[in-house]
C-alpha cells in the first residue's frame, strides 16, 4: 500500500522492521508508561500472531520509518455502548485470553497505539498514520475502528476530570485535544470514557526511578506526562497511577 509520500508496510511483510519501528515507542514514552503488567504479558503475542495488523509508515523516497501503529482485531458484537471501563487493559486479555462470546458478532479493529518519529511532528502524519490503520482494517474486513484515545494534552490538565476535558472544543467545535481532533477530522466519535484503560502499579522507589521526582510522604502527586495524579501510599509501599481514556469510534466503510 502507498500514499503519493508514504508507504505502508505491515509487519508479517517486513518482520526486518518490527526493532527499528519499536524503537519509536520506547523513544517517545515516558518510563513508566512502559511498565503496565498487562501489556508487558502480552505485547510480543501482536507481532507474533497479528503481525499483518502492526504496521510503519514509510517516507517513500528514503524509506526511513517516520510512523508506527499497533492495532488487534477481535471478534465482538461492535456495540459502542458496550465498551467497557478498560482500555488498553481490556483490549489485550480479551485477543489473547478471554475472547469475549461468539455469536452475533463482527470483526473489529482495537487500536493499541500510533507513534510519529518525535524528529517528525507537527507535520500532519499522524493523520496519514491513522487512515493507514483504517485501511489494513478495511482490507482484513473489519467494520469498526474502536480506540482508547490517549489525549495527548490531558497532562497539561491532570486535575480535570476526563469526563469535562474530552467535552471542551475549539471554536470550530472540534475537541480541544489535539490527538482527537486528529481522529474526529477522519470522522471519529467519541463514544465514552475509558477510566481505567491503562493500571501502573510500582513501589516507591520504582517510581523515584521511573520520574525522577522524591516521594517524601503518602498522598497524590502531580507527574510528568500522567493525565491524572498519582497515588502513593508509603505504608504500602506503593504507587498507583489509572490512566483515563477516551473510546473513539470510527466506522470503516469499505471500498
Ligand atoms: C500524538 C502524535 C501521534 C501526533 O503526531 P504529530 O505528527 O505530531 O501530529 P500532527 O502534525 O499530525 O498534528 C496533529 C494535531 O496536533 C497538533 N499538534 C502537533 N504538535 C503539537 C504540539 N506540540 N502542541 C500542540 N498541538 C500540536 C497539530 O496542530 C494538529 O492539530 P490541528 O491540525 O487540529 O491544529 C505524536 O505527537 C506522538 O507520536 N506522540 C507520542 C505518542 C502518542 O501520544 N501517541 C498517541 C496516543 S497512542
Amino acid at each position: 500500500m502507498s500514499t503519493t509520500r508514504h508507504t505502508i508496510v505491515t509487519m508479517d511483510e517486513r518482520p526486518d522492521l518490527i526493532d527499528p519501528a519499536q524503537n519509536l515507542p520506547s523513544a517517545a514514552w515516558p518510563t513508566f508508561m512502559m511498565q503496565d503488567k498487562i501489556v508487558e504479558r502480552h505485547w510480543m503475542k501482536i507481532y507474533d500472531q497479528y503481525p499483518e495488523y502492526q504496521f510503519a509508515l514509510l517516507e517513500s523516497d528514503t524509506q526511513r520509518i517516520v510512523a508506527m501503529g499497533n492495532s488487534v482485531p477481535l471478534e465482538w458484537r461492535g456495540d459502542p455502548k458496550e465498551l467497557p471501563a478498560g482500555g488498553i487493559d481490556w483490549i489485550l486479555p480479551a485477543v489473547f485470553e478471554n475472547p469475549p462470546p461468539s455469536g452475533d458478532t463482527c470483526r473489529c479493529l482495537f487500536a493499541l497505539q500510533i507513534v510519529v518519529d518525535p524528529g517528525l511532528r507537527g507535520r500532519a502524519l499522524s493523520g496519514a498514520a491513522v487512515q493507514a490503520m483504517l485501511s489494513i482494517g478495511r482490507n482484513r474486513g473489519c467494520r469498526s475502528l474502536f480506540a482508547p484515545v490517549r489525549p495527548n494534552q490531558k497532562h497539561m490538565y491532570p486535575l480535570t476530570p476526563i469526563e469535562r476535558y474530552i467535552r471542551w472544543t475549539t471554536d470550530e467545535g472540534l475537541p480541544f485535544d489535539a490527538w482527537m481532533r486528529v481522529h474526529a477530522r477522519l470522522g471519529a466519535e467519541v463514544v465514552g470514557v475509558c477510566e481505567e484503560s491503562m493500571r501502573i502499579s510500582g513501589t516507591v522507589a520504582e517510581w523515584e526511578d521511573w520520574t525522577g521526582l522524591t516521594i517524601p510522604e503518602s498522598g497524590e502527586y502531580i507527574v510528568p506526562l500522567a493525565l491524572t495524579p498519582v497515588l502513593f501510599d508509603k505504608e504500602k509501599d506503593e504507587g498507583l497511577y489509572i490512566e483515563p481514556n477516551v473510546w473513539m469510534h470510527h466506522i470503516i466503510k469499505p471500498d
